[in-house]
């Protein structure tokens, strides 16, 4: 060791990331009883990681064709997984795609689409402010600043007395913002609050976003996953397209592909008419660029064989299905249990909500107790990843629950 002083001395450290740091405390975690509730990641109902058989079948057909390579894509991605990651999210009669109003890329997953397109927002737009729905994806916060915007903004979302989205204030909150301000919309399955708006609340918060203009930019992270139906998920996306205004859209293969890993995802800048269409992609390519020159290939590689074969598309829906049946079933077997054991309170949210998440109400002191007395693991907000329930564990689960209920008094 030198005995320089390092210029990197004063760097402080950051504190651990709210949803990924669980999973290296679970890891390390040496107990046999121990269960993970944190990472939105889909578990079978043995509590394994999930590979889609429809996946695996393209992959073996990759791997197996010698004309297979590996060379650069080019910045904005594969074309054929722009193109049809396009159709699925915006639909195959969308007047947005006929009259080619629409730019997509492929980015490294969510994430990767929503840093590009706040990037973007802040290169061309201007400074400008982000709203966010109060309870959100913690990450939300880390990269709208991180792309050169102001800290998010909070617009009013939750209602924990109803569980439900607290509708007037919402749209009361979007009433107040500046217009030319960008609203961020989880498009289905809520994150963390497994709360949608209905279609009638949709149609509002297009009226509001209309009148007081401004931008809306969909994460739609779930697509497929939340109902098992694929259109259904895409229903608020398509409606704010299909109004004519300009509409940014953040897509992810991480769930309903079960990609997590590979980083396939795509963004999407909808604009109200074409003029700008190829301004808009020069300029994304260039923002690609100087980040990581271009996105990986294997994934969107698998995906764009999956969205655009009939038949493996057909497969993939099925597994959809199953997927968000088995996670329905979690949440069934949960609310059942709690009922079941006297925990006191109600715990019927916990069926109306969708998605991956359920936001159980319980306070960030009741998840230490479990975490410490039961070792399991989920977010400070009370927030559990459904899929990390099974058979085998989800009695465990309600019975801790109610200890924690009972042992921590909550404090109003
Ligand atoms: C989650 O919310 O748990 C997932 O979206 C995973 C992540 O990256 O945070």
């Amino acid at each position: 060791m030198s005995n320089h002083i390092s210029i990197f001395a004063n760097v402080p450290q950051a504190p651990p990331d709210p949803i990924l740091s669980l999973t290296a405390l679970y890891r390390s975690d040496p107990s046999p009883n121990k269960v993970s509730l944190g990472v939105g990641a889909y578990r079978t109902s043995e509590g394994k990681p999930y590979v889609l058989p429809v996946v695996r079948t393209v992959e073996q057909q990759i791997a197996a064709d010698p004309t297979t390579n590996h060379e650069y894509l080019p910045q904005d991605g594969l074309s054929d997984f722009n193109r049809l990651s396009a159709r699925l999210i915006l639909g195959s009669d969308s007047p947005a795609l006929r009259d080619a109003r629409c730019v997509t890329v492929q980015a490294l997953s969510g994430t990767g689409a929503l840093r590009v397109g706040f990037t973007f927002i802040a290169t061309f737009m201007g400074p400008r402010h982000v709203y966010v729905s109060k309870q959100t994806w913690s990450n939300h916060r880390n990269v709208v600043p991180q792309s050169g915007l102001p800290p998010t903004r909070d617009y009013s979302y939750f209602d924990s007395t109803t569980g439900a989205v607290n509708i007037e204030a919402m749209l009361q909150d979007l009433r107040a913002a500046p217009s030319g301000s960008v609203i961020l919309l989880h498009g289905c399955a809520h994150n963390p609050t497994g709360a949608d708006p209905t279609n009638q609340d949709w149609q509002r918060i297009l009226q509001v976003v209309k009148t007081n203009r401004l931008i809306p930019f969909f994460d739609n992270a779930y697509q497929g996953f939340a109902s098992g139906n694929l259109d259904t998920d895409a229903w608020s996306t398509r409606l704010f397209v299909n109004s004519g205004i300009d509409v940014i859209i953040a897509q992810s293969y991480a769930k309903n592909m079960g990609m997590y890993g590979q980083r396939v995802g795509a963004l999407n800048f909808v604009c109200a008419n074409p003029e700008p269409v190829n301004a808009i992609r020069t300029q994304l390519k260039a923002t690609i660029r100087a980040m990581y020159s271009s996105p990986p290939l294997h994934g969107a590689r698998v995906a764009a064989q999956i969205l655009g074969d009939e038949k493996l598309f057909h497969e993939w829906e099925e597994e959809l299905l199953k997927m968000s049946g088995r996670i329905k079933e979690m949440r069934l077997r949960l609310r059942d249990a709690l009922i079941a054991n006297g925990a006191p309170g109600k715990w019927d949210h916990i069926v109306s909500q969708i998605g991956m998440f359920s936001y159980t109400g319980l306070t960030s002191q009741q998840v230490s107790f479990m975490q410490e007395k039961y070792h399991i693991y989920m977010t400070s907000n009370g927030r559990i990843s459904m899929a990390g329930l099974t058979a085998s564990n989800i009695e465990y689960v309600a019975n801790a629950m109610k200890d924690a209920v009972h042992s921590i008094v909550k404090q109003d």
